[in-house]
Order: structure tokens, then C-alpha cells, then sequence
């Protein structure tokens, strides 16, 4: 029976991806190269460090230890300056009414993030007093694909990981909640996003009750 939900937060619940997207591709410019959308799904739910090793690789340039720490700072102060804009109203479709109903059927809240900039976000969007635990970037030694962040979830929330649900919007998060042991509901389409559960383009296409409904 499932008792807690594990969301995701950049892609799911607000649209900060496309943040994401837009300063690692400046980085890569700036390297002297680039990378395409459909390159961009690799980089999805994957830590910052591990996203610039992989734009290193694309790019193949070579740069010292000390110039790729200041990129992965370069990186966030561009993002920052993208997420500051952020309020209340920058939910996904559906996404806050979904916590929101969640929250009053008494089922157990966390997040499962891989950014460290995930509390930042929640606190902009007044989205923090939902959430009965929160697992970020902050808080795990492993990335995803690892199920790390979403097995601390489901412990802080005092549940199994089959009682839980992981809501993920990228290959390495569903990667990681399966090998975690949980349900997952894909943000997004089968074709980009294998291997999850159950599909919806947003959360706003269903609903808690739904959900564990036809689960
Ligand atoms: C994930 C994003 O949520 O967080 C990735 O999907 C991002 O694109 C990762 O690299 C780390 O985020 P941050 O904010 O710590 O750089
Ligand atoms: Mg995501």
C-alpha cells in the first residue's frame, strides 16, 4: 500500500530544467562547443559536478581542477540569476494543487532532489511547509542514478521504499527509483523516459486519489 510520495523538484514541480539547460549550455559555449536537447536528458537529475564531467567530455576540452570549480560556479551564479525571478505562481500544470491534496489525504511528503539549490526554490515558491522531509543535493554522497536520495526519503518519511511513489522527470531519477525499489510515475513521455510505472506530461493530468487508485 502506498503511504508516501518522493517528488523531484527541478521538472516536476517547477520548470527550472529549462534553467538548468540554458547556463550549462553558456558553459559549453564558452568552452567552445555545445549540445542539443536531446543531449540536455543526460544532464537531467544528474549533479552539477557530474553534469560539467559530461559537457567536458562533449566538448572535449581540457581545462585544471581550480577552472572547473569556477565554471561549476559560473554556472550557478547564471542559474541563480534565472531562478530569481521565481514565485509562487511558477508552479508546473497541476503541481502545487497536487501537494496540496496529497497533503490533506495524510500521505507522507518528501523531496528527492539533486540540486543543492532545492531548499532556495521551495522557500520562493511558500512550498516548504508541505513537505515532511527533504532530501537535496546537500544531504546525499551518491547522485542519481544512485537510489540514495530517494531511499533516505522514504526513512525519513518511516516508510518502505515499496510504500512510496517517486515522481521524476529524468532517465537517471527513474533509474533511481526503481533500483530503489519504488512505483514510479514518469513526468514525460515513454520514448524519452523509460522504464517508469506510469506516465503523465505534468502532474495536473491526475491526481493523488487517481493515482493510487490505479496503482
Ligand atoms: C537536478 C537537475 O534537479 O539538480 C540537474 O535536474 C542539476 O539538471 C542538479 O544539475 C543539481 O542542481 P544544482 O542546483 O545543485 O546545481
Ligand atoms: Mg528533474
Amino acid at each position: 500500500m502506498i503511504k508516501g510520495f518522493l517528488f523531484d523538484l527541478d521538472g516536476v514541480i517547477v520548470d527550472t530544467a529549462v534553467f538548468h539547460f540554458q547556463a550549462w549550455r553558456r558553459i559549453a559555449q564558452k568552452l567552445g562547443g555545445d549540445f542539443t536537447e536531446v543531449q540536455n536528458e543526460q544532464l537531467k537529475g544528474v549533479s552539477r559536478v557530474d553534469s560539467l564531467k559530461t559537457i567536458m567530455k562533449w566538448t572535449g576540452a581540457t581545462i585544471s581542477d581550480e577552472e572547473f570549480q569556477a565554471l561549476m560556479e559560473l554556472k550557478n551564479e547564471w542559474y541563480l540569476e534565472l531562478v530569481i525571478q521565481l514565485s509562487a505562481k511558477d508552479g508546473l500544470p497541476g503541481a502545487v494543487d497536487f501537494l496540496h491534496q496529497a497533503k490533506a489525504q495524510g500521505i507522507g511528503i518528501a523531496l528527492g532532489s539533486a540540486s543543492k539549490n532545492a531548499p532556495l526554490i521551495l522557500d520562493k515558491m511558500n512550498l516548504l511547509p508541505l513537505f515532511d522531509a527533504i532530501i537535496d543535493g546537500n544531504n546525499v554522497v551518491n547522485g542519481k542514478p544512485h537510489p540514495e536520495v530517494f531511499l533516505k526519503g522514504a526513512e525519513a518519511l518511516g516508510l518502505a521504499p515499496a510504500e512510496c511513489i517517486v515522481f521524476e522527470d529524468s532517465i537517471a531519477g527513474v533509474q533511481a527509483a526503481k533500483s530503489g525499489g519504488m512505483t514510479c510515475v514518469g513526468i514525460g513521455t515513454p520514448d524519452i523516459l523509460g522504464g517508469a510505472d506510469l506516465y503523465f506530461n505534468a502532474l495536473g493530468e491526475t491526481s493523488p486519489e487517481e493515482l493510487l487508485r490505479a496503482l
